[in-house]
């Protein structure tokens, strides 16, 4: 645990250090990347989703002699609906949730805390568990300035600080997708065994996870991972693996030899990944906070209680019994 608490705060220390230093970098602005950008061939010219062009007709630089595929153009083009779609993503799937959580209720403790720790997560589990979940959350929310501010901010804020803020985003944008590339690649690796579909977790999606208070209530059968983990896991490893290699192939063109086609192909991947990403984190985020009683500790102390396993993981529980470990 105390392991946990040091790495965690090396992390956070690390994002707040890096974040006062762009900050301090803000004061030299680009002012291109918030006003309609300007049509000219530029060597080496990729397409940005910086303010995201009014007229995104993305020039061939000489050096690739290559007609840009006018579909991908037309689904970049749609910049109101890319807008739309990242919001809605975020606001959206919370105000959905919002609504489930006021008609439905929480999930309880059936027989509240019995007070008995099992150790749930390994304190290495956990630190990079934040060491993704952090900068992921900070790439959704500066992403969605990048890609939809224009619509939703900069008519509410004046064009210092909408510069600012684009700046500002763009900047954490790219040194987010450092720490986030670590954890996203130590949390698939790591965790990936233990999130194998078992034929029971039909059963946990027919009921809802057991999560509906209306009715007979329900406590499908879970192993360590129940079936709505084992999703979000695998869509985040699918996605996030998209968003990931898109990324980079945007960020390091020369070093990828990514052509334009192919950078506008990796722009309209990356933003349908941040979508289905960004509305399952949101889901994921209410599960351990709000819906279910005693969830979170798991992701902070590393441990669960006693009836949290038995209620949510009985199958996990009963293997833990099982080999003497509780
Ligand atoms: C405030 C934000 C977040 C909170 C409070 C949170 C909380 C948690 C908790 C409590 C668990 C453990 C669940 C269990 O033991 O059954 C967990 C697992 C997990 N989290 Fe998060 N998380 C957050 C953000 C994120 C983000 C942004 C990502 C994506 C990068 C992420 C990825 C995962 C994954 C892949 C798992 C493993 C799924 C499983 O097997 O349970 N989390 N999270």
């Amino acid at each position: 645990m105390s392991k946990a608490i040091r790495w965690l705060s090396l992390i956070v220390l690390g994002l707040f250090a890096s974040s006062y230093a762009l900050a301090e970098e803000t004061a030299t602005l680009q002012p291109q990347q918030w006003q309609t950008i300007q049509e000219h061939a530029i060597s080496g010219d990729i397409p940005e989703i910086r303010g995201l062009p009014t007229q995104p007709e993305l020039l061939m630089p000489a050096s690739i002699p290559q007609q840009a595929d006018e579909s991908l153009l037309g689904y970049l083009g749609a910049t109101d609906t890319i807008a739309f779609a990242l919001f809605a993503s975020l606001f959206g799937v919370t105000a959905l949730f919002i609504l489930f959580v006021v008609v439905n209720g929480v999930s309880k403790l059936d027989h509240g805390f019995s007070g008995k720790l099992i150790k749930r997560w390994s304190g290495l589990s956990v630190s990079v568990h934040w060491l993704g979940a952090i900068p992921c959350i900070l790439l959704i929310l500066t992403g969605l300035v990048l890609g939809g501010g224009r619509f939703y901010f900069e008519p509410g804020m004046n064009a210092g600080s909408w510069s600012a803020l684009v700046g500002l985003s763009s900047s954490l944008h790219e040194l987010m997708a450092f720490p986030f590339i670590l954890g996203y690649v130590l949390m698939v690796l790591m965790w990936a065994p233990k999130q194998f579909p078992a034929s029971y977790d039909l059963k946990w999606f027919a009921v809802l996870g057991g999560y509906i208070n209306f009715g007979k209530k329900q406590h499908p059968d879970a192993g360590f991972a129940n079936a709505g983990e084992k999703l979000w896991f695998w869509v985040f490893a699918l996605f996030g693996g998209v968003m990931v290699v898109s990324g980079l192939a945007m960020m390091f063109p020369e070093t990828y030899g990514v052509t334009k086609n192919t950078a506008n192909l990796m722009l309209v991947l990356h933003i349908a990944s941040t979508v289905i990403i960004s509305a399952f984190s949101v889901v994921h985020i209410f599960m351990a906070t709000v819906m279910s009683e005693g969830g979170m500790s798991n992701m902070t102390s590393g441990y669960c209680d006693e009836n949290w396993a038995k209620q949510h993981h009985n199958l996990w529980f009963a293997d833990l019994k099982k080999a003497g470990k509780v």
